[in-house]
């Protein structure tokens, strides 16, 4: 029991299978660097207060330099008795400089204020990177819209061929979802950017330890104002969950629009061999594996969302060990999301589009409500212009036609007398998606608009 920080009021020894239950330290030391910081950092706070001498204070930072280089280059030895982080680096510190001066270390802090200060630190910088990622994901769409803006495409409701729209604004529809995606994760960091350190274990620090100071230099924009809550508020951890799970979502979309367009039914696009893998029994195959993944992880980040939010329903308030239970749902989620925001990134950019395909793949009655507008224009009311319309397309099918562009003035004319020669002008996939130039539409100018607001939204 004396290997232990808290041992002293323990006689017997913890059971070898409890000790493993309640070790974090293989999946928390992935936050060395935040806990480093954070205690070098409190002891320069404790030095401010008289509580350690400029001497002491610089054998700790010294002491703990040493630490994080054993981190970083995988030298860190781990002892029986490490139970997290928290622990391990200070049993390592008292060795390194005495357990003299590191026993100070601790005045005043709990691992409570501790490990909430070192998830906020470790989530922020990660949450930094992955918006860097992020960012990249968005512009590779961007550039490619502008690249392919010519390009025509069926548009789809219910799966079912709609009307014609560019490629380049379905491109532009998920660097807008993805945009959000950045702007929220902007928010996220900025909300969850507050100190809880100085809270101590429930109650507050009874030496008057400058929690602004800690603030600061911690790089946070102000402390948590309640003690109790610094020590208990993992909303932080919900809302990022919450945030991997949404941005997991559009990506889970994502892939399965390109699924669906890479089937030999639709062949719109090809991924690069690179994002692909074949089949162990059928030579011919190559499958969207990379797609299929990033479609079937949504599943695994939300389950992480739920699994905590389970975890932390109904614990009673302040710190309680279920609490420990937020980092491996956290952790995986972050790494989940990386890699997939790099492994799309890595698709959109190198799949191939058969434009000729996607063209082919317009038909006609795509344009009958263009059909229905027209009549519109010549001061018919649209509901009347959509059975007209509608009859039109059945005339064509009736008589086995391949469009309702086959059918004959005459014809037009027997469903409704205003139609008139210039109704063929109707039949032309360019001029109806030109015709869409209000904001957010598929015309060239309105999708060159979007692509160039999204841009300014990314700082
Ligand atoms: N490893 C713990 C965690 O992740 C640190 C906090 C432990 N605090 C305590 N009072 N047992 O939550």
């Amino acid at each position: 029991a004396e290997l232990k920080l808290w041992g002293g009021r323990f006689t017997g020894a913890t059971d070898p299978l409890m000790n493993l239950y309640n070790a974090s330290l293989p999946y928390d030391q992935k936050m060395y660097k935040s806990d480093i910081f954070g205690t070098k950092v409190y002891t320069a706070g404790l030095q401010k207060i008289g509580l350690l001498t400029e001497d002491e204070l610089a054998k700790i930072h010294e002491g703990l330099a040493v630490i994080e280089k054993e981190w970083e280059e995988g030298k860190f030895i781990e002892k029986d008795g490490d139970e997290d982080i928290h622990t391990a680096n200070e049993r390592r510190l008292g060795e390194i400089i005495g357990r003299d001066i590191s026993g100070k270390v601790h005045t005043g802090r709990s691992r409570n204020d501790q490990v909430a200060t070192d998830m906020r630190l470790h989530v922020r910088s990660t949450l930094n990177e992955l918006s860097t990622f992020l960012a990249t994901l968005i512009d590779t769409i961007l550039k490619r819209a502008e690249q392919e803006i010519e390009v025509l495409m069926p548009g789809y409701t219910h799966l079912q061929k709609a009307q014609p729209i560019r490629w380049a604004h379905w491109l532009s529809m998920y660097a807008t979802y993805f945009t959000e995606d950045y702007k929220r994760l902007q928010q996220i960091i900025a909300r969850l950017n507050v100190s809880p350190l100085g809270a101590g274990a429930l109650a507050g620090h009874p030496y008057g330890i400058d929690r602004e100071y800690l603030a600061a230099e911690l790089g946070f924009d102000g402390v948590i104002g309640n003690s109790l809550t610094a020590v208990s508020d993992r909303d932080f951890v919900v809302e990022t969950l919450f945030w991997s799970t949404l941005f997991m979502n559009h990506i889970s979309r994502f892939s399965e629009d390109l699924i669906i367009y890479s089937s030999g039914e639709f062949g719109f696009i090809k991924l690069a061999d690179a994002y692909s893998t074949g089949s162990s029994l059928m030579p011919q195959k190559k499958n969207p594996d990379s797609l299929e993944l990033l479609r079937g992880k949504s599943g695994r980040v939300f389950g992480s969302l739920s699994g905590f939010l389970m975890s932390i329903k109904s614990i009673p308030s302040t710190y309680n060990k279920d609490m420990q239970e937020d980092k491996e749902p956290l952790f995986d989620a972050l790494t989940t999301v990386e890699h997939s925001i790099l492994i799309a990134t890595g698709v959109i950019s190198t799949l191939s589009i058969n434009a000729i395909k996607m063209r082919d793949a317009l038909t006609m009655d795509m344009l009958a409500t263009d059909l229905a507008d027209y009549l519109v224009r010549k001061g018919v009311p649209f509901r009347e212009t959509h059975h007209i319309s509608g009859s039109c397309v059945k005339l064509a099918e009736d008589l086995k036609l391949s469009g309702i562009d086959q059918l004959t003035l005459e014809q037009f004319k027997g469903i409704d007398e205003r139609f008139n020669e210039d109704v063929f002008e109707t039949f032309d996939f360019e001029t109806s998606v030109e015709r869409r130039t209000a904001t957010g539409g598929t015309a060239k100018s309105a999708v060159l608009k979007q692509l160039e607001n999204l841009k300014t939204q990314l700082k």
